[in-house]
């Protein structure tokens, strides 16, 4: 295919991928500052999963009841067990009061206290009430606005447009091929500086809260192209998700005041974290929800417990916690003013991701050396803010602060560099991508493999992980590489061919989760979301480190660095709530 030089080929300062809060934020900020700017998605932007984030964003503001920075800094280290970087966190908790001010001042209708200020709820892991918030729809209400800022500083938006591969040569950025999906055909964005903010992957498993779209795309394509992943075997699972379904409902309901019983009508977070209760970390709530399951006091035996919001009063309900009342009565038919609401633990975060500093550049290796013109931010990125196990409402914070952050440097960086001149034969390597879907000799259809893979991660890679059921893992995702390459895609249409985007979007999921079955399989110890049957204690001695995964000639290679520990009143030491 030759490139239509008019249409499909496009020279733009700053090329951002993904349209969620850190893709947004780093846009704005580039555009602000006279540049151009483009935003690709493979969404439509308000669409994109940062608006999924329900029950809010994280800053030390002290509007209801006494909070600092410091505390924030203590609670994220805790609640990453040890393995978040310190600098990084320190960075994130000074910076994040500005970042919910800016939204403010942008027009993000937050819920207020009484005498007017934006109102704060508490949080799992935070001993303050912090999440900002807007009923429980925090992330749609942030991404609109962003979204609109940007559209008033003319950011140019390419939607649906899936990336295909990304142009790098001698370390250095160059842009990236796109195919088009409303139309069809690939386009070249030739850019100084690129950002990767792809949003996570929870899409590898078969009960998540994640949209259709969380696929790993962006992390997919680093591996590709001969760059590292950071701390993969570390994935969330969010304890309040639609039984069955893994839909979100948010923590703000147990922030509320919301239970979570047992068959026995039991709170048996008594048992496993007295202090903190409900509100105790993501991993340690789903890790004693599924450990009520599989004794058997889920409900009626079954695999599940149940959240409870009926003590709260129909009015609170509807008046903080709408989004998850309806979620409920739509999906399960529960009426959560008077019935109590199934729910399960639910692949939600991926602490891992594309590994950076703190400027927000793509690093290459354990000693930290920069891809020059290469930018991550949001959960694609690891930059480690979240080590083992993030705190809930840090994330729209971490989104949006480094994508600022991200836009600030990336400007500094177009303005100080030209273009630099584009691979020989840019195409190539995404021309040859479709053309080998197009022509695949075998039967297998890429809706089959998907299925095996989600069903299998969700039984293998769950809570709760030991070594036989790892390398049962990592058997079934080689049998299904092996099959992928058979895949065929019947559709050879150039618009909406969502045929090939799916097929395209497994090699990513396979690829990925490779890594995280690696990655787990060699950590051997518990920490954070990580946790192993065979190996229950956390290792400091062995294991306070993290892992970079690099994929050379088919297979996974793994190198380990080091974890920034800068204060002695943060030094490991065991996590009780
Ligand atoms: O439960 C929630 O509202 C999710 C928030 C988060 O993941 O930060």
């Amino acid at each position: 295919m030759k490139i239509d030089e008019a249409r499909n080929y496009h020279k733009i300062d700053a090329v951002i991928v993904g349209a969620g809060l850190a893709g947004l934020r780093a846009a704005l900020e580039v555009a602000k500052s006279g540049l151009s700017a483009s935003v690709i998605s493979k969404v439509y932007p308000t669409r994109s999963h940062s608006g999924g984030a329900q029950g809010g964003i994280a800053a030390a503001l002290a509007n209801v009841g006494e909070d600092s920075p410091q505390l924030h800094m203590f609670d994220t280290i805790k609640g990453s067990d040890y393995l978040a970087d310190q600098d990084i966190i320190e960075l994130f908790v000074n910076e994040a009061i500005k970042t919910v001010y800016e939204f403010e001042h942008m027009g993000v209708p937050f819920s207020r206290t009484e005498d007017g200020r934006i109102n704060q709820r508490d949080f799992g892991g935070h001993s303050s009430p912090r999440a900002c918030f807007a009923q429980d729809v925090t992330g749609h209400v942030l991404l609109h606005t962003l979204y609109e800022q940007c559209l008033k500083h003319n950011v140019l938006f390419f939607n649906e447009f899936q990336v295909l591969s990304l142009l790098i040569e001698n370390d250095v950025a160059r842009g990236l091929v796109a195919w088009d999906i409303r139309q069809g055909g690939l386009h070249i964005f030739h850019a100084r500086a690129v950002l990767l903010a792809t949003g996570g992957y929870g899409r590898a498993w078969k009960v998540t809260s994640n949209a259709h779209a969380n696929t790993g795309d962006g992390v997919g394509l680093v591996l590709e192209a001969g760059l590292p992943l950071e701390d993969m075997e570390f994935v969330q699972f969010h304890p309040t998700g639609l039984y069955k379904h893994g839909i979100l409902l948010s923590e703000a309901a147990r922030g509320e005041g919301a239970y979570i019983i047992n068959d026995q009508g039991e709170r048996f977070m008594k048992k496993y974290a007295a202090a903190k209760m409900e509100l105790a970390p993501r991993d340690i709530v789903s890790r004693s929800e599924q450990t009520e399951i599989n004794e058997g006091r889920g409900i009626g035996g079954k695999d599940y417990v149940y959240l409870d919001l009926r003590h709260l009063g129909k009015e609170k309900i509807l008046q903080r916690l709408p989004q998850i009342y309806d979620l409920a009565l739509n999906y399960l038919k529960v009426d959560a003013i008077k019935d109590a609401v199934p729910i399960q633990p639910t692949a939600h975060y991926s602490m891992g991701g594309i590994p950076a500093n703190a400027h927000t550049e793509v690093i290459r290796d354990a000693k930290g050396t920069v891809v020059r013109g290469l930018y991550t931010a949001g959960e694609a990125s690891c930059l480690s803010l979240h080590g083992a196990n993030r705190l809930g409402c840090n994330s729209l914070q971490d989104a949006a602060t480094f994508g600022r952050i991200a836009g600030i440097r990336m400007g500094e960086f177009c303005r100080e560099n030209a273009y630099n001149d584009l691979p020989a034969e840019p195409l190539a390597k995404a021309q040859a991508k479709i053309d080998r879907l197009w022509q695949a000799p075998g039967k297998e259809k890429h809706a089959d493999i998907r299925e095996e893979l989600q069903v299998n991660m969700t039984k293998y890679m769950g809570v709760f992980r030991c070594e036989s059921e790892m390398l049962k893992m990592k058997a079934i995702i080689k049998e299904l590489q092996e099959r992928y390459r058979r895949v065929a895609v019947d559709d050879h249409g150039a618009a909406f061919n969502l045929d090939l985007i799916e097929a395209l979007e497994l090699e990513n999921l396979l690829s990925f989760s490779e890594v995280i079955v690696e990655g787990a399989l060699a950590r051997k110890e518990s920490r954070g979301a990580h946790f192993r049957t065979d190996f229950p204690k956390r290792d400091d001695g062995q294991w306070l480190k993290h892992t970079l995964a690099w994929r050379r000639d088919g297979k996974i290679v793994l190198d380990f660095g080091k974890v920034v520990v800068i204060y002695p009143q943060y030094q490991p030491q065991e996590r009780k709530y």
